[in-house]
Parts: structure tokens; sequence; C-alpha cells
């Protein structure tokens, strides 16, 4: 078997915790396995749960728009959540949920092996960036680990209940979008 639908079956079946009793489906990730830019978001939500996609509620049609400010479509980046299985209400995932969950997504950074990361969201960046993250001050920020630039912008949602931080998310794309430009003229 491959090593992703290896581990795509391990996930599938996980019951590392609790989220996987209240779940309909585990969401496991989507777009091209070896694609130059992943986003990672935090966890499904209600129609990620019942659909078993990342970002196809009312959050997903947004970040589908953002994407599209950046030359980027789902087929040629790949998008995964921090916790692959729903908190229930919307809740943030608990330090324990994302515990037992980051060894899947540590290992989907692996295999797809991006140039670029791009954390949507407080809780993406404070798992992956910094503990101490401060989106409302941090966002749009470079950083490379490793090889691989990383950046955090705000999450759709937030986007979605406040339009006042569009602007600056705008700037934060074409800033994503030009390091796009910069790893190709490299490639
Ligand atoms: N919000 C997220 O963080 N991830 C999803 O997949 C959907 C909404």
């Amino acid at each position: 078997m491959s090593q992703w639908n290896e581990l795509k079956a391990q996930c599938l079946q996980c019951q590392k915790c609790p989220l996987h009793t209240t779940r309909h489906q585990v969401v496991f990730g989507v777009g091209r396995e070896n694609a130059d830019i992943m986003f990672i978001g935090e966890g499904p939500g209600e129609q990620e749960d019942l659909q078993g996609e990342p970002f196809v509620g009312a959050a997903g049609k947004l970040l589908d728009d953002m994407l599209s400010i950046i030359d980027v479509n789902r087929t040629n980046c790949y998008i995964a959540n921090i916790v692959k299985c729903r908190p229930p209400m919307n809740r943030d995932p608990k330090d324990e949920e994302q515990d037992a969950c980051i060894a899947y997504l540590q290992k989907q950074i692996e295999l797809v092996n991006p140039s670029i990361i791009v954390c949507l969201g407080r809780i993406a960046a404070k798992r992956i960036l910094d503990p101490d993250y401060r989106i409302t001050k941090d966002h749009g920020k470079w950083l490379c680990r490793n090889g691989v630039w990383m950046t955090a912008i705000y999450h759709p949602s937030a986007l979605l209940r406040d339009p006042n931080k569009r602007p600056e998310t705008f700037d934060d794309l074409l800033s994503i979008r030009q390091k796009l430009r910069d790893v190709h003229a490299k490639l």
C-alpha cells in the first residue's frame, strides 16, 4: 500500500481521542499530494463532518475565493486540518485532541513536502508556528523553517464574522501569491 493510502486508512479508523464517538466522518484532507502550497485549518465543522471533506461549508466558499486570488484551486494545493474529527458544537479542539491527532498532519506535511505552509487562523498558527502566536499582530509575517516558508492568515470564519479584517487578509494573500511565484521561479 502507498504511504498515503496507509496513512488515510489508519486515520479513517482512528479512535485515539473522544472525538471519534461523535463524528460522522473523518475529514482526512484533500488536494494534490505533492502540492507546492499547503493550507492548514483547525478542524471540521458541521458540513465537513457530514461530507468528509475540509472547508466545504460557508467558510470553505470564502476559502475558495481566497485561493483564486493567489491563482490556486483545490486541485493544485493540499488542504488539511489540525484535528480530523469535528469538535462538538464547533468548539476549539482541546490540547489533548490536538496531541492525539497531530501525527497524522505531520505525516501529511512530510508526504506533501510543500514549499509553503499557510495556517488558517489562531489554532493552526499556535500549533504549527509558535505556541505564543498572536494572529492579530503576527498574521502575514513569514518564517522559514527547514527550507519551508510558513505564515498564517485569519481563518475564513473570522473574515465572515468580521469583514473589517478582509483588507489586511487581501494584503497577506498578495504576499503569499508573490512567495509562490518566487518559489516557482526557483524550481
Ligand atoms: N474550519 C476549519 O478549520 N476547517 C474546516 O475544514 C472547516 C472549517
